[in-house]
């Protein structure tokens, strides 16, 4: 389909803490090096993004500090926008939802569903804490997920099957504020009923089948189950407020308001460019404009299924015409976690290396379509032996040479020959190539179809040795370099969208008018460098890493994970495990029993699920277990496991459970018990 606007979003950070390298490789690398792309192939195109600062994970930081939540906020806010700028992710908006603008933006729109009928009030029972006096947001309260029997599932969703959750179903529920079970008492809200929008939003998906596959299953499986109504409501004091008398002391519940943050940022930036009206342009013209959001997979139901409904309902809003959910990446082979210190922070790297290195390892990295690891030694290695020896290599060779023999001045082309024209036609085509892929939100392979032309500049310029043929033939030579001159040019151009700042550098050493962000993209590929043309004098694009910086990185990570499990053991739990004491009878109706995993399969449209089977000796059975974001299918088979041999079977995502395997778990680490030695499957464990 054809469109004349392009929109594109990244997911609104929460102002709850800085970013770290996993946010920016999911949501903000990918949708900064595709709208780079589009400016240069003069697509009207506007990059909106701000932070997210409701909800009560924020609340919660600032319960813990003694602070205000608009004290968090304002921090974190300040410091996510200057990391973000740091590495150069050119939002053409970056505003905040506890403004003004956005309050009045979602009250407007909650009052339009309001009044369209569109909503509906339910009075309800809801957790609440009697020892702190307040209901609990979903967020608040742990228990045991109804779907799956993960034991540590919030309120809202559940982490390990991915399902919405019932509040009032989760069992044994805990409050985090208090440790305290809390109580059901009534309360009244609003809810927006998602499953009514089912079938257009099924509708709607139909011709996105070019979709991501975990996008797409993500959905099907919701209209599997049936969507179901939302609470949009919140029994709250930090949120924008429900704009209706009698609804004071409650506030839009923060995935409510939040996408809704990706219009009023609109609004925001066509107020500052003095065209107030501006804003309808993208948001009004369904026909027009192309949406797309970049997101991590987390939120996913959010991009894909509550915000473009709420639009339905809304009425005249643009839809998503992309959602390019990217997967999880992970760090040194563990995840990132704040509670346990194991995270880089971008504003932390920005104090010590370059944004351009970063941007290149990500996307190398990029977790497109399954989970991916950011290691150190891996960062140093791709940035010195392709940044340094490849890309930087090529152009210096070419720079210093032009300097050194031709006075610094671009000599001419003679004939060409068949190498000459190779090299050229591997240049013009390469903006074209890089497009497509970029279009279609292959990252990994458009920073490698970019890497191929200095690689081949590389072997060009050994194989036609100027050096050489300096000394014979100085007209031939000239033409060598007028050829790597023109690639040059080209690669300063193609690689703006992934190393900004390098490219602006080339573009400088090149002496070239204008700025490298306002050439054209179809036209990189033509060799427009004049004969005559004057170089500034090159400077090295990429410096090597050496290995210190590199194990001070990996020192200071493990000490911040040290530091983090300490104080973790000095603070007291927030949620106490139950102290009542059982019997050895009660003990002993439990049947316990070694198994061996004999084949092991992910359950499909989960992240987390692997479904078993297993041999007990006298039997075969079939288990599932949320562990397959920690141990991969392939490293179950063969393992001996403990498992509860006398559970009442369960179905779980509709697939038969018949017992359940012992691990043990501590925040989101989970090990697997396994005998010490070898042992015969059925041997009871007591
Ligand atoms: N703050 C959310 C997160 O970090 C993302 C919000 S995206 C928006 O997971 F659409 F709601 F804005
Ligand atoms: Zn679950």
């Amino acid at each position: 389909m054809k469109y004349q606007r392009l929109l594109v979003t990244s997911a609104l950070p929460y102002a709850n803490g800085p970013v770290h390298l996993g946010h920016l490789a999911g949501a903000y690398l990918p949708a900064d090096i595709y709208v780079r792309y589009h400016r240069l192939k003069g697509t009207e195109v506007l990059y909106i993004c701000g932070t997210d600062e409701y909800g009560t994970t924020i609340t919660e930081s600032a319960r813990k500090q003694g602070t205000t939540p608009q004290a968090i906020a304002d921090r974190y806010h300040q410091v996510i926008r200057e990391a973000f700028a740091g590495v150069g992710i050119s939002f053409d908006n970056f505003s905040r939802t506890s403004r003004p603008v956005h309050t009045r933006q979602t009250q407007e729109f909650f009052l339009r569903l309001y009044e369209k009928g569109l909503l509906k009030q339910k009075t309800e029972q809801q957790l609440y804490d009697p020892q702190i006096g307040q209901f609990l947001a979903d967020r608040q309260v742990v228990g045991t997920c109804h779907h799956c029997g993960y034991e540590k599932a919030y309120a809202d969703q559940c982490e390990s099957c991915g399902k919405a959750i019932d509040p009032r179903q989760l069992k044994n529920p805990r409050s985090l504020l208090s440790g305290a079970t809390p109580e059901v008492r009534e309360t009244t809200h609003w809810y927006f009923p998602l499953g009514e929008w089912q079938p257009q939003l099924e509708e709607w998906l139909e011709n996105k089948s070019h979709w991501k596959p975990n996008v797409l299953n993500f959905c099907r499986n919701y209209f599997a189950e049936g969507l179901q109504d939302r609470a949009i409501t919140r029994d709250l004091d930090w949120g924008v407020p429900v704009p209706l008398r009698g609804w004071e002391g409650k506030v839009l519940y923060v995935w409510f308001d939040a996408p809704i943050g990706y219009i009023s940022s609109t609004i925001e930036w066509a107020e500052q460019i003095g065209q107030p009206d501006q804003w309808k342009e993208y948001w009004c013209d369904r026909e027009g404009t192309k949406l797309v959001h970049f997101i991590g997979k987390d939120n996913i139901f959010f991009h894909a299924l509550l915000f473009p409904a709420m639009c339905m309902a809304y009425g005249n809003y643009v839809l998503a015409s992309e959602v390019p959910a990217n997967e999880f990446l992970n760090l040194e082979g563990d995840k990132f976690s704040t509670s346990r210190g194991w995270a880089v922070w971008l504003h932390e790297y920005l104090q010590r290396f370059d944004p351009d290195p970063l941007r290149y390892y990500l996307t190398c990295i990029m977790p497109e379509l399954a989970d991916s690891d950011f290691v150190w030694r891996d960062f140093q290695e791709r940035n010195n032996a392709e940044l340094a020896d490849t890309l930087g290599n090529f152009v210096q060779r070419a720079l210093t040479f032009v300097h050194r023999y031709f006075a610094g001045q671009v000599p001419a082309a003679g004939s060409l020959r068949e190498a000459d024209r190779a090299l050229l036609a591997a240049a013009a085509t390469a903006p074209a190539l890089l497009g497509e892929a970029l279009e279609r939100f292959e990252f990994k392979k458009a920073v490698r179809t970019l890497m191929d032309l200095p690689q081949a500049g590389n072997v060009y310029f050994q194989q036609q040795a100027p050096w050489e043929v300096r000394k014979t033939d100085p007209a031939r030579c000239g033409t060598i370099l007028n050829t790597c001159l023109q690639v040059c040019r080209t690669l300063a151009v193609v690689m703006f969208p992934f190393l900004p700042f390098a490219a602006e550098k080339l573009w400088r050493q090149l002496n070239l008018p204008g700025k490298v962000e306002e050439q054209s993209w179809d036209k990189a590929g033509e060799p427009l460098v004049p004969v005559g043309h004057p170089l500034n004098r090159p400077e090295i694009l990429f410096p090597k890493i050496e290995d210190e910086r590199i194990e001070a990185e990996v020192a200071r990570l493990h000490a911040a994970a040290a530091e983090a499990a300490q104080g973790e053991e000095k603070k007291p739990m927030s949620v106490k495990p139950p102290a009542e004491l059982i019997s050895p009878a009660e003990f002993s109706r439990l049947d316990l029993r070694i198994a061996r995993v004999e084949a092991a399969e992910r359950v499909p449209g989960t992240d987390r699920l692997l479904k078993l089977k297993i041999n007990l000796g006298e039997e075969r059975r079939q288990i599932v277990a949320g562990l397959a974001h920690i141990y991969p299918p392939e490293e179950m088979v063969g393992k001996l496991i403990v498992v509860v041999a006398n559970l009442q079977p369960a179905r779980i995502r509709g697939v038969e459970s018949q017992g359940m395997l012992l691990a043990a778990q501590e925040g989101e680490d989970i090990v697997l018990l396994i005998p010490e030695s070898d042992i015969a499957p059925g041997a009871k464990v007591r």
